[in-house]
């Protein structure tokens, strides 16, 4: 008799880990759906898209930098992707004749190439 009492609280107690275990997993698991949701999942991941998001990043910021120093910064819908190369070698001549030195010739091709990607159709 004794030892079935025995079996019965080892039982018990077996039980009782089981639970906590799992519980404790559940836990942990809702843990990581919390972290997972406050990164940003980027849509893609290889190294070749990041560092295209970089020239892209890159290209953007020139772009503010350089040409929102005499007017504010225009929308790249104002053009098409056919007049903006024009306009922005009239944009060299005005910073040029103002003394306002303007980006190297790689920066200027990388505005161009920006405000064409996002230019109007
Ligand atoms: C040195 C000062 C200066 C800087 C820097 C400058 N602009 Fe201008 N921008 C002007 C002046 C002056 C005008 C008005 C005369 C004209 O249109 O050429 C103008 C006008 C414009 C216009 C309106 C005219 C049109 O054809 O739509 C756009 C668009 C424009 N700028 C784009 C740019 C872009 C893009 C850059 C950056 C590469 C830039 N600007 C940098 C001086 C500047």
């Amino acid at each position: 008799m004794k030892g079935r009492r025995i079996l019965i609280a080892a039982l018990l107690l077996l039980v009782l880990a089981v639970v906590i275990t799992l519980s404790g997993m559940g836990r942990h698991h809702q843990d990581m759906m919390d972290k997972a949701e406050t990164v940003p999942m980027p849509a893609d991941t290889t190294a070749a898209s990041n560092a295209q998001t970089a020239e892209v990043d890159a290209a953007e910021s020139a772009f503010r930098r350089t040409c929102a120093t005499c007017h504010t910064l225009p929308d790249p819908r104002r053009h098409t992707a056919r007049e903006w190369p024009a306009i922005i070698v009239r944009m060299e001549r005005h910073m040029t004749s103002r003394g306002i030195p303007p980006p190297p010739d790689e920066v200027l091709e990388e505005i161009t190439a920006y405000l064409q990607r996002n230019a109007r159709s």
